[in-house]
């Protein structure tokens, strides 16, 4: 190996988020909203996906950079049949020295209960589950499929039982829809070994009519936390982490804050992001993605050659779109759709 990979503001190559799939059986109004993706809607065909040969080859050359964890996205991933099959191949890998990777999936949680043991089973080490609420009729306006929040704290519990673990369970809070609910999640998962994290609402993709005034910052919510249950600051876990750690003075466990709005992390993002259709985005808020599934299905690209283009690309990194948007000099072009990239 030669010198350590690096992009443009000395961010090293650590984490790689995979998108399995751009469907979803939820319906959420700030990801896929109905009146955008109906019935109507043409989802990636067949043929485009990449098959778990190519991702798994992948991910095998993108560890050889220096990837040390790998998340399954969607849109849901566990709507992409056969995932086990996946996680399988990917629990296998190992890094240059040696070490197994973290591998984790972010879900909606509807179909876990179903599949819990068998995602374990193939190596899976841990989860996290998306949830907005846990009053059952806005949880299921917000989801807008009428799916009950029941199944999804079955969901939670099944891979609780399973050993998955730790478990996270991340919830976007908007200002007036579902702020309330925060108060509500933090006593039900206190003390349940499971971490809450709360999320500020982002600017994700040209759907969702975001706007300023629909997010709380993570501070407003942590003073408003802080008068039920007092929460001491704790260290990051590692470098490049999403999260701000705290934890219930009263050893309730903890809980954390993402906040992507008010307290950019770009500084140390270290992580690339794989599209369902074979595209290498460098940002959430990419607008334009590097095509490797060409070169993977050309039938003249060995590894060598497509790790030489992913390590070029990523030497010429230099995505801090949080941080220009805090500066207020967000670009303006168009953004990938989240459900493409999964977050
Ligand atoms: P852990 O390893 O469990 O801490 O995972 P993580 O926080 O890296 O991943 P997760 O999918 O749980 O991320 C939680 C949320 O943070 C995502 O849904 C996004 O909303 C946000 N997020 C994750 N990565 C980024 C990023 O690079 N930039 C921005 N702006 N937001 C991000
Ligand atoms: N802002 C913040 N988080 C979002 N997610 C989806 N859209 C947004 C947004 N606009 C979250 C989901 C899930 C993860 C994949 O991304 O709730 O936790
Ligand atoms: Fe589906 Fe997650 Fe998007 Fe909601 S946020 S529509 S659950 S991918
Ligand atoms: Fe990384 Fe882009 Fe998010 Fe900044 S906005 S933390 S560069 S993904």
């Amino acid at each position: 190996a030669g010198a350590p990979l690096q992009d443009r503001l000395g961010r090293p190559l650590r984490d790689l988020r995979i998108s399995v799939t751009d469907r979803c059986n939820f319906r959420c109004s700030y990801c896929m909203p109905k009146a955008v993706f109906g019935p109507g809607y043409r989802f990636l065909p067949q043929q485009d996906l990449l098959s778990f040969e190519e991702i798994s080859r992948l991910a095998r050359v993108f560890v050889d950079l220096g990837v040390e964890k790998i998340r399954l996205t969607g849109g849901e991933p566990l709507m992409r049949r056969e995932l086990p099959t996946l996680v399988e191949q990917l629990a296998a890998l190992r890094t240059p020295s040696g070490q197994p990777i973290d591998l984790t999936l972010t879900t909606n949680g509807a179909l876990l209960a179903r599949q819990a043991r068998a995602l374990r089973n193939a190596g899976l080490q841990r989860i996290t589950v998306s949830l907005d609420a846990l009053d059952d009729a806005l949880f299921r306006r917000l989801n807008d499929v009428d799916f009950p929040v029941a199944d999804v704290l079955d969901g939670i519990a099944a891979a609780q039982a399973v050993g998955l673990g730790p478990i996270k369970v991340n919830m976007v809070v908007q200002r007036g829809v579902n702020d309330h609910e925060a108060e509500r999640l933090a006593e039900h998962f206190r003390g349940s070994g499971i971490v809450l994290r709360f999320i500020e609402f982002m600017d994700v993709g040209s759907t969702n009519g975001w706007r300023m005034d629909q997010v709380l910052p993570s501070h407003a919510l942590l003073a408003r936390l802080q008068t039920r249950w007092p929460l001491q600051a704790l260290d990051a876990a590692r470098p490049g982490e999403t999260a701000e750690r705290w934890a219930y003075a009263d050893g309730a466990g903890e809980v954390g804050f993402i906040s992507s709005v008010t307290q950019a992390f770009c500084h140390d993002c270290n992580r690339a992001r794989l599209s369902t259709d074979g595209r290498i985005y460098h940002c959430l808020f990419a607008s334009q993605g590097l095509d490797i599934r060409s070169a993977l299905r050309d039938g003249r690209s060995p590894d060598a050659a497509l790790a030489q283009q992913i390590a070029g690309a990523w030497a010429q990194r230099a995505d801090r779109y949080s941080e220009l948007r805090a500066g207020g000099q967000a670009p303006t072009e168009t953004r990938v759709e989240m459900h493409f990239i999964g977050g």
